[in-house]
């Protein structure tokens, strides 16, 4: 028997997972590897460790027998504390049988689509915006509609321009706030006016709110699932990688309208039976816990941001936009290069490893930095872009010219 060809072999892969060229983002970090002077403002993965009180739980747990599966929504505690966390912060009444514990905040944005997504439904959402959104719409069958966001505006959302792009075929609405990549704050009164849009146009509304406890300038966060009669037709995304520094637990979850829990069933049972038991343990004890570890970690991000902000002015690159989130959107420098092309040269000549806005949607022109390393390696990054721009204004570098698609926003 002859083995098939690896063309034979992709040519079998399902169309809806086949074909996808690495994305901007894939590329930088295929450059980025093994690199031994990297600065990497790269993934939004936070280099604090996990509290000691969240590790010393898990560890307990383990021992206490937290190694089966649970509850397909998640152990009852956690729910119940969920509950009582909505109802803390943003003053809504959740029973914890709406409460669906996920692996990850990620798995809850894939399950949320599959669950409410018919083939041709569309979807309103930011761009840029972190694009497994994009991807896991498409994957439901839905089409992404996205509405352009500017610097003119803090790279907040125009509500006059989601209203235009409302369609017979607009289903949901998706409210991320604060926003990656752009770090954008929704205010108060555009929160309003979306939840207005969402009531007048009969549209489901998916809450993102995995940010919310780091913004460092502006109004408050505000959660449009909190927002006057909007928590019936919302789902609440959230999880525990960035408030708790636990991304590799890969625990997260979703609030649902008690109408929908059987549907979402369907989707997450199929896909992880449960979220992780230990990791649940875990973020038991990151909500029940002391909460001083959270206001630490805003501190050092809001200190570090601005470090970035005060390295990034004088270069022009500005940022103040970036009022949450862990991110600064920084621009890209004048000198011609796309934001892709910028972030190559940027790797290769100044071994600092950033992704461009393009790997988040259409508008070029900008990259995505992190607050995710200490201070002195933020300085690090700043004073090698220095260089690199001085080098590249007396004409002393080498420029790269995109290779491919870079503004496409698959695959990242
Ligand atoms: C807006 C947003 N939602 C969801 C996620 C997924 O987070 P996780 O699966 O680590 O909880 C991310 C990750 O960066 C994100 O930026």
């Amino acid at each position: 028997m002859t083995l098939p060809s690896e063309n034979a072999l992709m040519a079998k892969a399902a169309r809806r997972a086949a074909g996808s060229q690495p994305g901007p983002r894939e590329r930088l970090l295929a450059m980025a590897q093994g690199r031994r002077d990297l600065v990497n403002l790269g993934r939004g993965d936070p280099d604090l460790p996990t509290p000691p009180h969240i590790l010393e739980a898990a560890k307990r747990a383990l021992d206490d027998g937290a190694t089966h599966y649970t509850h397909w929504q998640g152990r009852a505690d956690l729910r119940e504390a969920i509950a009582e966390k909505c109802r803390r912060d943003y003053g809504l009444a959740v029973h914890p049988d709406q409460v669906v514990l996920t692996a990850g905040a990620q798995e809850a944005v894939y399950t949320a689509f599959q669950t409410l997504l018919d083939p041709g439904d569309e979807v309103l959402l930011a761009d840029p915006h972190y694009t497994s959104y994009s991807r896991a719409i498409r994957l439901a069958g839905g089409v992404p509609v996205a509405v352009p966001c500017t610097e003119a505006r803090a790279f907040v959302v125009d509500p006059a321009d989601v209203e235009a792009r409302v369609s017979p075929r607009t289903k949901l609405l998706v409210v991320v706030t604060p926003e990656n990549p752009t770090g954008a704050v929704i205010p108060p009164e555009a929160i309003a006016a979306l939840a207005d849009i969402a009531l007048r146009h009969d549209l489901l509304v998916i809450a993102d709110d995995i940010y919310e406890r780091f913004v460092y300038e502006g109004p408050p966060h505000m959660s449009v699932a909190s927002a006057p009669g909007l928590s019936d037709r919302t789902i609440m995304i959230n999880g525990f990688s960035k408030t708790y520094a636990m991304t590799g637990w890969r625990i997260g979850y979703m609030v649902v309208p008690r109408p929908l829990v059987a549907a979402v069933e369907v989707i997450k049972h199929t896909l992880t039976i449960c979220a992780p038991a230990v990791s649940q343990a875990a973020a038991l004890a990151a909500l029940t816990g002391p909460q001083d570890c959270v206001e630490d970690m805003r501190r050092t991000y809001a200190h570090r941001r601005r470090v970035l902000l005060d390295g990034f002015e004088p270069l022009g690159l500005g940022g103040r936009w970036s009022r949450g989130a862990l991110y600064v959107y920084a621009r890209v420098p004048s000198g011609g290069l796309g934001a892709y092309e910028f972030c190559v040269t940027l790797l290769e000549q100044a071994g600092v490893l950033a992704f461009p806005g393009t790997a988040f949607g259409s508008s070029d022109g900008y990259i995505r930095t992190t607050l995710l390393q200490p201070e002195e390696t933020l300085k690090e990054a700043v004073s090698r872009m220095a260089a690199l721009l001085q080098a590249t204004a007396q004409g002393r570098t080498r420029s790269h010219r995109s290779p491919s698609r870079d503004s496409r926003m698959d695959g990242v």
